[in-house]
Formats: C-alpha cells, sequence, structure tokens
C-alpha cells in the first residue's frame, strides 16, 4: 500500500516535472524561433542585396550576343551536314552545294529556318535566331564553295 503510494506520487511529481520543464521548454523554443526570425527579417535585405546583385550580373555574362555561323554549325549542323547524312548536302563538297547555291541565298536561309524536305526547321537548333540560322548557311556555304 504504502509502496504504491509512493508511486502514485512519484508519478504525479514526475509528471508535474515534465510538464513543467516541457513547457519551459516550449516556450523557450518559441521564444528561440521567434528571435530567429526576427534574425532572419533583419539579416534579409543583406542577402537580397547580394542575391540581387548576383541576378544583374547573369545576364550581362550571358547576355554577349549571338553565336557565330561556325559555332551555330559546330552545335547544331555539322551532325547532318558534317557526313553528309541522310542526303544532307556536305559542307566542304562544292558539287553538292552548287545547285542549292544558285536557288539563291534567300532560298536557302528559308529552307534553314522553315526547313526543306529532309532538313528540319532551324537545323534543330530551337533556340537559334533567324540571325544565328542564316550565319550557320553563310559559313557552311562559304566553306563548301
Ligand atoms: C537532321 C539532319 C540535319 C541537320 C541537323 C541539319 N540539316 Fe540542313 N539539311 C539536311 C538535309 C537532309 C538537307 C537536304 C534536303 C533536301 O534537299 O532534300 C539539308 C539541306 C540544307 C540546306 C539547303 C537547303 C536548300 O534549299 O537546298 C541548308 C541551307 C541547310 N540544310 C542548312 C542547315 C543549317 C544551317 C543547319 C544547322 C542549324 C542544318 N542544316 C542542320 C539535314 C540536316
Amino acid at each position: 500500500m504504502n509502496n504504491l503510494k509512493f508511486l502514485a506520487l512519484c508519478t504525479a511529481f514526475l509528471s508535474l516535472i515534465t510538464l513543467g520543464a516541457c513547457s519551459g521548454e516550449n516556450g523557450e523554443v518559441k521564444l528561440g524561433l521567434e528571435q530567429e526570425k526576427a534574425m532572419s527579417e533583419r539579416l534579409a535585405p543583406a542577402g537580397e542585396v547580394s542575391l540581387a546583385g548576383e541576378v544583374s550580373s547573369a545576364p550581362a555574362a550571358s547576355g554577349g550576343g549571338s553565336r557565330s555561323g561556325d559555332d551555330v554549325y559546330n552545335k547544331s549542323c555539322k551532325t547532318c551536314h558534317g557526313a553528309g547524312m541522310a542526303g544532307a548536302p556536305k559542307f566542304g563538297a562544292p558539287d553538292q552545294w552548287a545547285a542549292r547555291i544558285d536557288k539563291g541565298m534567300d532560298t536557302m536561309y528559308t529552307s534553314a529556318i522553315s526547313g526543306f524536305q529532309g532538313m528540319p526547321p532551324k537545323g534543330l537548333c530551337m533556340d537559334c535566331s533567324d540571325d544565328e540560322l542564316k550565319a550557320a548557311v553563310d559559313y557552311m556555304v562559304d566553306g563548301s564553295k
């Protein structure tokens, strides 16, 4: 009987301590979180400033104008035109280009931009601008005369 009473007392005592400790801890954690929040709010403007600096410098670094015909050819056109694959006029083979060149450069540009039979639109360089594609045509034609 005494043991049970002691146990009950102990349990009550323990739970009191636990509750007390928990609520105390919770209070502390909450305060910590609030302090952290307040701190990060104070720090935020500094973080935003450095982030804005990074963002504003990024376009300047990558916005360096359009790619050259050489670049576009090597990245997008060479796959087919380098080896003359699937009936593509081969780079550096004047006999395969002469008849096409005779059609006029505007026709060639249109073929490169919009596609022409086996030639896919934009030569599959979907992010190439018209000017970049024209430069690539010029590069191929100049190298195949
Ligand atoms: C998937 C293969 C492939 C790729 C990639 C490709 N071409 Fe072609 N291209 C062809 C084929 C095939 C032809 C021949 C079409 C025909 O005459 O039937 C051709 C023809 C052409 C012609 C001649 C069109 C005409 O009117 O006679 C030009 C110019 C041309 N390509 C430019 C390019 C440029 C520029 C690129 C890269 C941006 C490119 N091609 C990428 C397959 C390709």
